[in-house]
């Protein structure tokens, strides 16, 4: 039976794999596309087919001020000839910073509401609020989760390991895949993508680059739970882990192993990390085999780069 809903087509895949030097490989979702580039735009396949199906004529969602979700949805409902509502979680100084996303989201007409860090967690009461008083105008509109971090975006990295799978068909599959984490949607995915596809020994590791492994660890429950619900389903997240200790001060705060790692990466490899999400995630990966906790000889490693890239030029100056 196929239980997968149908979805837009709205990017460039599969996505190329790249191998490195050091024995990794890095499957670049990075190169999904360009202005709706990185992980977000393979579950907004699901979910703006979703709001089509429903009629919506505005899609509301969520997240940091220099959001690569909410850019991506930007773009996304504009091609698709729906409006965008983002409600951004930004300082003062923030908002004045037109660059990076934020221009991006700008450029191509989505509405912005900037909301306070305490807002911001209070963020789905307010999106259902602004999706009332939407409603009570005329408009039908569709809530996308903060990170498109839903059951039904979970689709979007489950068809991903579909891929790799396909990918690696008459070789070795991978047996550990390492993603950052923001809002566990793409961890979820690929659990589900085990599940399904019945694959064994395949781990996957998340990276929190906010928050913690606990705080992770029951978000992706509870999206596995509601996913077994819906389709039902017997997805377990056995398969699933996340290690802490690489976020240094806090969420988008560059940190300075990171930092460097991203400079020999693309000094090595020819290949861009972001500060706030891949840089740490790939720097979490290089301590691991430095500790000997993953072995490039013995394990099969896949790193899924993410994308990011708008969130390089703001602030190149720490990168170089
Ligand atoms: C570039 C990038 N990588 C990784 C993530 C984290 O993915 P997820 O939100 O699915 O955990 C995000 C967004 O949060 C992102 O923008």
């Amino acid at each position: 039976m196929n239980l997968k809903p149908e979805k837009l087509s709205l990017a460039t895949f599969p996505t190329p794999i790249h191998h490195c030097s050091n024995g990794v490989d890095i499957k670049l979702d990075s190169m999904s596309g360009c202005e709706m580039s990185g992980n977000k735009i393979r579950k907004l396949e699901f979910l703006l087919q979703d709001a089509l199906n429903k009629k919506s004529t505005i899609i509301l969602t969520t997240g940091g001020s220099g959001s690569n979700h909410c850019r991506a949805t930007a773009v996304a409902a504009k091609r698709l000839g729906l409006k965008s509502l983002l409600l951004l979680r930004s300082t003062e100084s923030e908002s004045k910073k037109i660059d990076g996303n934020l221009f991006i989201s700008t450029l191509v007409g989505a509405k912005i509401e900037f909301i306070t860090r305490k807002e911001y967690q209070i963020r789905n009461e307010l999106l259902a609020k602004r999706a009332k008083e939407l409603e009570q105008e005329g408009e039908v509109p569709y809530i996308i989760p903060e990170g498109g971090s839903n059951a039904l975006g979970s689709w979007g990295y489950s068809s991903c390991f579909e891929e790799i799978l396909k990918q690696r068909e008459n070789l070795q599959m991978y047996n550990k895949i390492i993603v950052p984490t923001g809002s566990v949607g793409t961890v979820a995915g690929l659990v589900v993508g085990v599940n399904l596809s019945g694959t064994k020994n395949c781990e996957i590791i998340g990276v929190p680059v906010c928050d913690n492994s606990e705080y992770f660890s029951k978000r992706l429950e509870n999206v596995i739970q509601d996913f077994n619900q819906l389709y039902g389903t017997e997805v377990n997240t056995k398969c699933a882990r996340f290690v802490d200790g690489y976020i240094g001060e806090g969420y988008s705060v560059p940190y300075q192993p990171a930092m460097e790692q991203i400079k020999i990466l693309a000094q090595t490899e020819g290949i861009i990390l972001d500060h706030c999400y891949t840089g740490k995630a790939w720097n979490a990966l290089v301590s691991l085999i430095e500790k000997g906790e993953l072995d490039p000889q013995s394990d099969k490693i896949l790193f899924i780069h993410t994308g990011g890239i708008f969130s390089v030029f703001p602030y190149k100056d720490l990168y170089l």
